[in-house]
C-alpha cells in the first residue's frame, strides 16, 4: 500500500521525527550542527504544538514506518491579522520525487483554507534548491529577500 499521510501521534512518532531534523536544520542552515540540546528544545515545543489549536501536525506513514513530517501553524503579522506558515516539511530519501512533499503541502493548504488564512507563508534558504523547487511547484512565490555580506 501507498505511504499515507495521517496526524502525528505523541509520543509514538515523536523519535522518527525529531531524527529528521539533523538533516532538515544542518541543510537549511550550513555549519549549524544539531546537538542533543536543540533536539531536546524541539522536542518540547513539539509536545506543545500537538495540544495548541493553531498548529497541526502530520506524518507519512508508510505501513507503519514513518517517512515524513508537516508542521504547520497559523500565525498573525504586522500585515496579516491570519496566515498559514510552514514550519517543516520532510519527505524521507528513499520517497523524494514521487510527489509526496507536493502532497503534504497540498494538506497544509487545506487546513490554512478552512481556517480562513486568505495565505500561507514560509522560509527556505536558497542553499536548499529540492526545498525550493517544491514550494514553486506548489505555487509559493518569493516575496522577500534576506541578503547577505560577507566580510571573509
Ligand atoms: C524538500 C523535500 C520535502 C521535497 O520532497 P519530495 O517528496 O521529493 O517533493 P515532490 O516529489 O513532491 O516534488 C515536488 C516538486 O519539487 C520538485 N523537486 C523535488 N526535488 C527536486 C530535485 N531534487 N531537483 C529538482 N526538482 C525537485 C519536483 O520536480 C516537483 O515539481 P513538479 O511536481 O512540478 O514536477 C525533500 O527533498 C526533503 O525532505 N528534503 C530534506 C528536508 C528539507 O530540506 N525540508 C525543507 C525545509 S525548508
Amino acid at each position: 500500500m501507498a505511504p499515507r499521510v495521517r496526524p502525528f501521534r505523541w509520543p509514538a512518532d515523536k523519535d522518527a521525527v525529531l531524527s529528521f531534523q539533523y538533516e532538515v536544520y544542518e541543510r537549511n542552515f550550513p555549519g549549524f550542527r544539531v546537538t542533543r540540546a536543540f533536539l531536546h528544545e524541539y522536542e518540547t515545543q513539539l509536545r506543545y504544538a500537538v495540544r495548541s489549536p493553531y498548529e497541526a501536525l502530520f506524518v507519512l506513514d508508510d505501513d507503519g514506518r514513518v517517512c515524513g513530517f508537516l508542521w504547520i501553524e497559523i500565525r498573525s503579522t504586522m500585515v496579516d491579522e491570519l496566515v498559514g506558515y510552514v514550519k517543516n516539511v520532510y519527505v524521507a530519501p528513499d520517497l523524494r520525487g514521487q510527489g509526496y512533499g507536493k502532497k503534504l503541502l497540498a494538506i497544509a493548504d487545506d487546513w490554512f483554507r478552512a481556517r480562513g488564512c486568505p495565505k500561507a507563508t514560509l522560509d527556505v534558504s536558497i542553499c536548499n534548491p529540492e526545498a525550493v523547487a517544491l514550494y514553486k511547484s506548489a505555487g509559493y512565490e518569493v516575496a522577500r529577500h534576506r541578503m547577505e555580506k560577507h566580510y571573509e
